[in-house]
């Protein structure tokens, strides 16, 4: 009997991998986070299939649904939204399952981040703009930040920013950078990224209130940074005609002259 950790991705039920789909479609328990999971996931379900809800349940419910599974030899798929390496509570339930000796896999999912920069149609990482990317969030009621990382700390670095479960704080999340980026940074909101509903709010630092209109949904992505949107920027040297490579000797006298 195994758990199989699935990340069910950012809304769309076609963003999930072939590997998570046919893990959906062997397992007779589905247990699925119900929130954010859309229920289009759960037609993979083999006929007969445990579907379980887990959104209102406690992590010893949780456990406890696992445990019984695990009596009965039924593998289990275990669905996040996005993908399970950030903020999905994934941590917690290995440990428990390592405590019970139970066998667990994971199959990553598209996180929300990349489904948000699809969306906007932006490479995050323009050479010359930012070169690095920080996913974060905001304390919340059930989860406090440590002080060092505050977006402070993060905007000071220049990075391109993808701010997780922040939105109902955006006046703060805007005070916050605009020192470090400046009131004309680039700024784009993305709500329920991939889903029908999907919205999109492109502005700056200085116009973004005005632009989001009190909109109220909560499951947005706020995305910051110069690379959002930006034309002015260096086109990548590894492209570039007269840059030798391993795949693309130039020259007479290339670094790697046998390597084509
Ligand atoms: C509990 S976290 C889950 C993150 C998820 N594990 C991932 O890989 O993106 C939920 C937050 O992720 C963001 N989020 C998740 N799905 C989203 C989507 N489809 N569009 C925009 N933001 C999304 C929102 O900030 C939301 O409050």
């Amino acid at each position: 009997m195994t758990v199989h950790f699935i990340g069910a991705g950012p809304g769309a039920a076609d963003l999930i991998t072939i590997r998570g789909r046919d893990l959906i479609a062997a397992s007779p328990v589905c247990l699925y986070a119900g929130s954010l999971v859309p229920e289009a996931l759960l037609q993979h379900c083999p006929a007969g299939a445990r579907i379980v809800n887990t959104a209102s349940l406690s992590l010893d419910e949780i456990m406890a649904e696992i445990a019984a599974a695990d009596k009965a030899g039924q593998d289990v798929a275990r669905l996040h939204s996005g993908d399970l390496s950030v903020w999905s509570a994934m941590g917690e339930q290995l440990r428990r399952l390592r405590d019970m000796g139970i066998a667990y896999d994971v199959t990553p999912g598209v996180p929300s981040f990349a489904a948000a920069a699809a969306a906007l149609g932006a490479e995050l990482t323009l050479p010359g703009v930012a070169q690095s990317v920080v996913l974060t969030r905001t304390s919340g009621r059930a989860t406090a930040m440590a002080e060092s990382e505050n977006l402070g700390a993060f905007a000071a670095t220049g990075a391109t920013l993808c701010i997780h479960l922040s939105i109902h704080i955006l006046d703060k999340v805007i005070a916050e950078l605009t020192p470090h980026y400046g009131a004309d940074c680039p700024v784009a909101v993305v709500w329920r990224a991939t889903w029908p509903d999907q919205r999109i709010v492109r502005a700056t630092l200085e116009t973004l209130e005005t632009a989001i209109a009190g909109e109220m949904e909560r499951t947005a992505l706020i995305m910051v940074g110069r690379a959002i949107g930006a034309e002015d920027f260096a086109e990548s040297r590894l492209y570039a005609g007269d840059y030798d490579r391993r795949y693309r000797p130039v020259g007479t006298h290339p670094r790697f002259p046998d390597s084509v």
